[in-house]
């Protein structure tokens, strides 16, 4: 399918490795240039010489710590004056740490909203207006299936992830008059540089050896694996190109039919 988003632009945030590079790597695919951002420079510009290099697509590397409001703003900026507009934002950047309400400090809980929910919500702050101003813009942000599959052990991410999909609908109902849509992408356990971490952590936590830890994702998809990252880079994609604009307002889940309850029922064994 031709997704007819060659010379648009687009920004997509925390893009040097993982889901956010698969998708600036979709993007560039579809001849879309791309300003990507994280706070390391050498894996961001790495990550930006290759893309450009494999597409022959202008990607844009821009140091910034999203969980400050200065250098969200700058990139913001930055990225603008690069690309001479902003069709596209993806918001991905985000993380928040799991476990247990009685192993979660102040600080964790303030650390998950700071960069998932608060990020995201600094990088429509300047994108808005920019795109208020075209008459059009498309926003798709990355969130997570934790706000709407509650799972005991991920209530700080779910904390974020619910916060997010709010804003991400409540946006939608009033920016649809300025011809700007959002859509809400929610994905379950995908296989990126963070995933071996984070089953590691699991086997700590559980007191499991890493190879029952790593079986606990995949017994609780009936698909029997985790989504790898280009799966989750092809929806979004899709739904950031001008053939899904319509889809408005909403959220989408790409993770193989997760049901979060098995995962705490086999730790709860
Ligand atoms: N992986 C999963 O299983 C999974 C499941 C559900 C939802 N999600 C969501 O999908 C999105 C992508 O997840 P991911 O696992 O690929 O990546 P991630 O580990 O959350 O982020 C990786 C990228 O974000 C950058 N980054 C991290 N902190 C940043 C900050 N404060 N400011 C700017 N950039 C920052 C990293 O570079 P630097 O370290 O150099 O900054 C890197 O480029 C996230 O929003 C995540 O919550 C992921």
């Amino acid at each position: 399918m031709d997704l007819a988003m060659t010379d648009k632009k687009a920004i997509v945030t925390g893009a040097s490795e993982g889901i956010g590079k698969a998708i600036a790597w979709a993007l560039a695919r579809e001849g879309v240039d791309v300003a990507i951002c994280a706070r390391r420079k050498e894996p961001l510009e790495a990550a930006a010489a290759e893309i450009a290099k494999a597409t022959g697509r202008k990607i844009i590397a821009i140091t910034a710590d999203l969980t400050k409001a200065a250098d969200a703003e700058n990139f913001i900026k930055q990225a603008h004056a690069a690309l001479g507009r902003i069709d596209i934002l993806v918001n991905n950047a985000g993380s928040a740490p799991g476990g247990v309400i009685e192993h979660l400090s102040e600080d964790d809980w303030a650390s998950a909203l700071q960069l998932k929910f608060m990020g995201y919500v600094r990088c429509m702050k300047h994108v808005l207006p920019i795109m208020r101003q075209q008459k059009k813009g498309r926003v798709v942000n990355l969130i997570g299936n934790d706000g709407v599959k509650v799972s005991y052990w991920e209530i700080a991410p779910g904390a974020a992830n619910a916060a997010g999909q709010n804003l991400t609908k409540s946006l939608a109902s009033q920016y649809g008059k300025h011809n700007i849509s959002f859509v809400a992408v929610n994905p379950g356990p995908v296989r990126t540089e963070r995933w071996t971490g984070l089953v590691k952590a699991m086997a700590r936590d559980m007191k499991l050896s890493y190879e029952d830890a790593d079986k606990l994702a995949p017994a609780s998809i009936p698909l029997g694996r985790i989504a790898e990252c280009d799966e989750v880079a092809n929806l979004v994609a899709y739904l950031a190109s001008d053939l899904a604009f319509f889809v408005n307002g909403t959220m989408i889940e790409i993770d193989g039919g997760q049901d979060k309850v098995l995962m705490d029922r086999i730790r709860d064994r």
